[in-house]
């Protein structure tokens, strides 16, 4: 198994290229399934969960072709894919392959909606909580779907169609929002969503299918209203940038120091973050080619921040605040409202030094003055990453362990960061 190895204490100062977002590519391919038309997909990341994703739909019967490297494409542009769901041969979604990806629970709406049925594994827990998927069901039943559960597999049934609704959801939630677009777009009749997710990825969902000939409007707010289509038809769309790695990288440079050129990242997709960033004693400043961010040689300013949806303090960007309030000049503290299980990344920062006391939802920071380098391993993507950039400010070698979370989200995460000064190499094991 790799293992990623930094040797910490040296600034970054360069350019570093915003991949794709993975949250909008996976459920952007997964809307492929909604038409017999070629949908293709520009600016797609080189992520493990992107390649697993294609496996998942291949499974369904959707072919995909990737274009290969074109005059002019900076090294490491995004991908683009073209996807055909001409003939959706299989509506079963196999525990081997849901389990091993969450929203790959996803292909249950587009193929209720556009087959009249689907069976579909139940996802099962996951590292950072137990992660229901209720609200998704009950989106799908208030547009007439018939939900059964059996052996462990959601069995969905509207053999007449799905007909709209009204979906109020009780909790913002992002997937019950990717859903509940999904099926209303091929459903008969008018839907409402009201609570729906906000965020930028569920904007270009809605985006993608609109140029699909899906009739959304109010996306980005939490109230959507669908008119339902007989058809949709095939659309080119390229994914948005990546505002959780952008985020990521950004908190970077604020821990190591240094003068980093985040290019493509957007400030409107990150707002929030950026303002507590600020607070901490970074300079952000947004550029025509993205985003700078320096620190020099000042101290880092604590700073409490509570995760929100959209547009508040991402969930996915709390590991790697914390990464950074673990050298702060006095004590933060960070509430995680979103998931209940989300700071498995405590006690590994702590084998580096960290000072950091649980208590209920929220993690209290006592900065400290140096992190020592160490061997740790962590249990998701956003809790591996706030270990990296411990490892980069911290001193000596820190080892970490489990790199295939890293990469199914961080793409090519040793390349941007060795561009920039930083010293990381990836290790493979033999065998
Ligand atoms: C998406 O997950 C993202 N995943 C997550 O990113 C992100 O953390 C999360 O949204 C919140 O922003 C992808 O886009 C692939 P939710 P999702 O439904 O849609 C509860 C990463 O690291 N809930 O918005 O699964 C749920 O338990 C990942 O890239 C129910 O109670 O999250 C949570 O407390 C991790 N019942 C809250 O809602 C349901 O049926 C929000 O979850 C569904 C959700």
């Amino acid at each position: 198994m790799d293992r990623i190895r930094i040797v910490g204490g040296h600034k970054l100062s360069g350019v570093i290229p915003v991949s794709g977002a993975k949250n909008a590519a996976l459920p952007l391919m997964i809307a492929s399934l909604l038409t017999p038309e070629p949908l293709t997909l520009e600016n797609v990341p080189r992520l493990a969960d992107v390649r697993l994703l294609i496996r998942i739909l291949e499974n369904h019967g959707v072919d995909h072709a990737i274009d290969g490297k074109r005059t002019g494409d900076a090294p490491g542009a995004g991908q683009t894919i073209h996807f055909s769901a001409k003939n959706i041969v299989d509506t079963v979604a196999p525990y081997e392959l849901v389990s091993r990806m969450r929203a790959s629970f996803w292909v249950l709406a587009p193929l209720l909606a556009r087959m009249g049925e689907a069976r579909v594994s139940l996802p099962g827990g996951c590292a950072i909580g137990t992660r229901p998927v209720d609200l998704l069901l009950m989106a799908l039943e208030r547009l007439g779907a018939e939900i059964d559960i059996e052996s462990g597999y959601v069995v969905a049934r509207a053999p007449k169609g799905l007909r709209g609704g009204e979906i109020d959801f009780p909790k913002v939630t992002v997937g019950g929002t990717h859903t509940a677009l999904m099926a209303a777009a091929l459903a008969h009749g008018d839907t409402l969503i009201r609570n729906a997710a906000c965020e930028p990825e569920v904007t270009d969902l809605a985006a993608c299918l609109i140029a699909m000939g899906a009739k959304i409007s109010g996306a980005g707010t939490p109230t959507i209203e669908v008119q339902g289509v007989a058809s949709l038809h095939g659309a080119r769309h390229a994914v948005l940038p990546d505002r959780i790695e952008a985020g990521t990288y950004a908190m970077a440079v604020a821990m190591t120091g240094g003068d980093v050129l985040l290019e493509g990242a957007r400030a409107d997709l990150l707002q929030n973050a950026l303002d507590a960033l600020a607070r901490t004693g970074t300079t952000v400043t947004a550029e025509d080619a993205g985003l700078r961010i320096v620190r020099n040689g000042a101290g880092i300013a604590p700073v409490d921040v509570t995760t929100a949806p959209f547009p508040g303090f991402p969930t996915d960007l709390q590991a790697q605040f914390m990464g950074l309030m673990t050298r702060s000049e006095g004590v933060s503290r960070i509430t995680e409202t979103i998931f209940e299980n989300r700071f498995m990344h405590v006690q590994e920062l702590a084998r580096l030094g960290a000072r950091i006391r649980l208590d209920g939802d929220t993690a209290i920071v006592e900065g400290v003055r140096r992190l020592k380098g160490a061997p740790v391993m962590a249990t998701d993507l956003r809790a591996s990453v706030s270990l990296v950039i411990a490892g980069l400010a911290a001193e000596g070698d820190t080892t970490v362990h489990r790199v295939y979370h890293l990469d199914r989200g961080f793409e090519r995460l040793e390349q941007k960061l060795v561009a920039c000064g930083a010293q990381i190499e990836r290790i493979s094991d033999p065998g």
